[in-house]
């Protein structure tokens, strides 16, 4: 074969290998209104910056006629591209090349641009599609996951791991992207479960549909093992790009900081005004995060689910920030257990990846009832607290309003090594609500006035009296539990400062295997 001859060799195979499973198939991807594993990787990353490898690799199975059915690449495509200049590494699973199915070849392709992502130190970008173990290669397969999952597990906390899932993703197949810190779902495209409808069905007799037990929408909402629901793949693709803008490529880095140009000093006059008079008023502590936050960008994570809790990143000054803030929308801001975990789950993301965390605090307190008990809110709620206290990144609080009992020292509290506390003049610190707390100390006294209308006088001035001397924020900002009280107009600029001396901030752990977070 003459020199030239090779050459053409070469970008003949490139050319099968880049039609995947074939004409046919990549038409039926988009019938099913999906892109292919290669269009997302254009979408994804800077133009013209990706580079693909193991390009020529087939499987080794020769079960069932295997040998004769080889497709270059052999379902998975992996490499590093850019984006905004940032290198990442990725793997994209072609559903148009035995459904996307995972042979002993594909993982090895997976884990081999996992390896790299850990030693160049760059995220690891995921985008699933695939029917799952491929069937005709029997236990190599499951070896193949357990080989990716425990690379999961090694990543996590090092590098960024983020997982697409853009079509089926069942059975041992959930694991790894469960494994990894971001997970998003396209609606009416994608599903995950650990075992389909009709396992559903021989086992346990429960009828339900595909979008009903693993769809985009359950796990956004009610399960929360996805934190982004997307319209479209094009949307999930252009939301990581964007997710990115805050994260740091790996554990050793800064996350990035970028110039801004809106003022630090801009004062936010509408925030003396957003408390409503009455303190069991609700109002959207959105408005406030996206009057604090530059440009009032807030990328928000699990939006669907635990609504009485915020959390996402935001740039405050060009600075990466990690915000966690109770609703009062939603459940009164009050902690229950999913809000416990989600935001849990975020302090130790940001921590592992030195974002600074910005705690904005209204909150009456933990959801009572057997439901949540029996639920153990006690162990769940224990995870937001371990995670605030073992939290080493720079942590500013702000107390809006409530900041009751346990969820006081929850939150980001002095005690847990909170490192700059302010308060609005509305704050109000103390160990219980007032109605709460005249019902245990007056009790006896107002069950024995026998007139209604006396007694209710009663209740509301030993009310007014708790009130008065509680529900306020100088209280705990005589003992120093608080280090200011702020004008909220003047809050923006309070938190960037405060950000901006503990830039330096050093905080250490005392040396130990790991730490026993009560999961
Ligand atoms: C081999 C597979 C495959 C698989 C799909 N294909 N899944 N080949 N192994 N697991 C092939 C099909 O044979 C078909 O090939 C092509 O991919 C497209 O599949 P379709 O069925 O035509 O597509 P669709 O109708 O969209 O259905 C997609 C699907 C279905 C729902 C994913 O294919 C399916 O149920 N597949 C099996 C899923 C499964 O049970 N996987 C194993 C789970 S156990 P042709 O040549 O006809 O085009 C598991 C254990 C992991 O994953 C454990 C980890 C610890």
């Amino acid at each position: 074969m003459s020199k030239q001859d090779k050459i053409k060799e070469l970008i003949d195979l490139r050319g099968q290998a880049k039609l995947g499973g074939g004409i046919d198939k990549i038409e039926s991807q988009h019938s099913k209104g999906k892109l292919t594993a290669r269009e997302r990787i254009e979408i994804l990353v800077d133009e013209g910056s990706f580079e693909e490898y193991d390009m020529f690799v087939t499987h080794r199975s020769t079960n069932f006629g295997m040998e004769k059915k080889k497709y270059l690449g052999d379902g998975v495509i992996t490499g590093t591209g850019t984006i905004d200049g940032r290198v990442v590494c990725i793997y994209s699973q072609d559903f148009t090349v035995f459904g996307g199915s995972l042979s002993e070849a594909f993982a090895g392709k997976i884990c081999k641009i996992m390896d790299l992502a850990m030693k160049i130190g760059a995220p690891i970008i995921g985008i699933n599609d695939s029917g799952g173990a491929r069937i005709q290669e029997g236990v190599t397969s499951l070896a193949g996951y357990a080989d990716i999952f425990q690379r999961n597990i090694m990543a996590s906390g090092v590098i960024p791991q983020i997982s697409a899932i853009f079509g089926p993703c069942a059975g041992g197949a959930v694991y790894s992207p469960a494994l990894t810190d971001f997970i998003m779902m396209t609606e009416n495209t994608s599903y995950m479960f650990v075992t389909g409808p009709k396992v559903v069905k021989t086992v346990t007799g429960e009828d339900i549909s595909t979008e009903d037990l693993g769809g985009a929408n359950v796990h956004a909402s009610k399960s929360g093992v996805a934190h982004f629901l997307l319209e479209d793949e094009e949307e999930g693709l252009l939301l990581i790009r964007k997710l990115l803008t805050y994260l740091p490529q790996n554990n050793l880095e800064e996350p990035p900081s970028i110039d801004s140009t809106d003022p630090i000093d801009r004062r936010e006059d509408s925030l003396n005004e957003i408390i409503p008079e009455s303190s069991n008023q609700p109002y959207d502590v959105k408005d406030v995060i996206h009057a604090i936050v530059d440009h009032a960008e807030f990328m928000e994570i699990h939006r669907n689910y635990a609504k009485n809790i915020i959390c996402g990143f935001a740039k405050l000054d060009g600075m990466s920030i990690g915000i966690v803030a109770n609703q009062p929308s939603f459940l009164a801001g009050v902690l229950d257990i999913d809000a416990s975990r989600k935001a849990a789950r975020f302090v130790r993301f940001c921590d592992a990846f030195n974002i600074p965390i910005l705690t904005l605090v209204d909150v009456p307190g933990f959801l009572p009832g057997s439901s949540q008990e029996y639920g153990g809110i006690i162990i769940h709620g224990a995870k937001l607290m371990f995670a605030y206290g073992e939290a080493t990144v720079p942590k500013v609080t702000v107390t809006l309003r409530k900041s009751y009992g346990g969820a006081h020292d929850v939150m980001s509290s002095k005690q847990l090594r909170g490192d700059v506390n302010y308060a609005w003049p509305t704050a109000e610190i103390a160990v219980m609500g007032a109605q709460g707390a005249v019902e245990v100390l007056y009790g006896r006294e107002v069950s024995a006035i026998e007139d209604k209308e006396e007694r209710a006088k009663f209740v509301a001035d030993k009310e007014n009296e708790y009130k008065e001397k509680f529900a306020n924020p100088y209280q705990a900002a005589s003992l120093g539990y608080i280090d200011d009280v702020i004008e909220p107009r003047n809050t923006r600029f309070r938190v960037i400062r405060a950000f901006e001396m503990l830039h330096t901030k050093k905080d250490v752990n005392p040396p130990k295997k790991h730490s026993n977070i009560p999961l």
